[in-house]
């Protein structure tokens, strides 16, 4: 692999579930690549496949055809060397905020000392410090979406995939989570896969955003997010922010994902 390769490649990665009726094709042909610690977001509508590409990428689910590609290797079974945030953040209600960390060092055996002490230093980066003996139910949506972002980093997996990770929280605790994100991708460098429905999300958090067609999910458009970085709210309000999230709202409509009433003389900015 030469060093300019992607590290993550999808390959006309085509996905049909067999359905209970019909088959239901959920992704066409989708080839895309992520380079090393590049932060990607995969942006597109209800149902256009963007859980099912996350699922393809981890090995979690078999392609019907085409490839994913990781480094060297071709995906064919779970692929180990992820962090996955889910949809839901899925905690064991049973369990404390440490006790939810440390199942990633338990499903992996990894050395518990040295993942305790990890543990620990990931839930005080994440703000969670003095939490580390409570329940779930003692949290609120942010801190669990916090614990279940700590609990998929703590193997120090060189690429993370968030499945729309922040979709259940308030705006205020959003704005803070995609800021607290894009501070820890720096600080690690990680390579991310970042899936939202959110145009203004992924124009702030991204590198490259891939915005998608509806069912079956196909790749629209791929903007390169010229931005500088490190970001702070306030490149939410220039220019060249607004027409990153105007060119994307001109493709959704060009898609038929949104729909407004024509009114007189407007237009969208290409
Ligand atoms: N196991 C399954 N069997 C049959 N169809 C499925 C299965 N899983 C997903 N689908 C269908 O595949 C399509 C894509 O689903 P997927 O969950 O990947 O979409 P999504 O883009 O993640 O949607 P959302 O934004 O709502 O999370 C949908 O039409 C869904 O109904
Ligand atoms: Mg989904």
């Amino acid at each position: 692999m030469s060093a300019r390769a992607p590290l993550v490649r999808a390959i006309e990665a085509t996905k049909v579930y067999a359905g209970r009726d019909a088959p239901v094709h959920a992704l066409e042909k989708v080839t895309f690549g992520v380079h090393a610690s590049e932060f990607v977001s995969i942006l597109g509508p209800s149902g256009c496949g963007k859980s099912t590409l996350l699922s393809l990428i981890a090995g979690l689910l078999p392609l019907s055809s085409g490839q994913i590609v990781i480094g060297d290797t071709v995906i064919r079974s779970p692929y180990t060397d992820v962090g996955i945030v889910f949809q839901r953040d899925v905690l064991l209600d049973w369990r404390t905020v440490l006790g939810n960390v440390m199942i990633q060092a338990e499903i992996r055996r990894l050395d518990r000392r040295a993942a305790l002490a990890r543990a620990r230093e990931l839930l005080v980066q994440v703000g969670l410090e003095g939490f580390e003996d409570r329940y779930p139910f003692e949290l609120s949506g942010g801190m669990r979406q916090r614990v279940a972002i700590c609990r998929a980093l703590l193997h120090d997996p060189p690429i993370l995939i968030m499945d729309e990770p922040f979709a259940a929280l308030d705006a205020l605790t959003r704005e803070q989570m995609n800021l607290d994100l894009l501070e820890l991708w720096e600080q690690r460098k990680k390579t991310v896969i970042f899936i939202t429905h959110s145009i203004p999300e992924a124009v702030f958090l991204s590198d490259k955003v891939i915005v998608m067609t509806p069912r079956p999910g196909r790749i629209q458009e791929t903007l390169t997010i010229d931005l500088p970085r490190p970001r702070t709210l306030a490149v939410r309000e220039t220019p060249e922010f607004l027409a990153y999230t105007r060119q994307i709202v001109g493709l959704f409509k060009t898609a038929g994902v949104l729909r407004e009433r024509s009114t007189a003389g407007e237009q969208v900015p290409r």
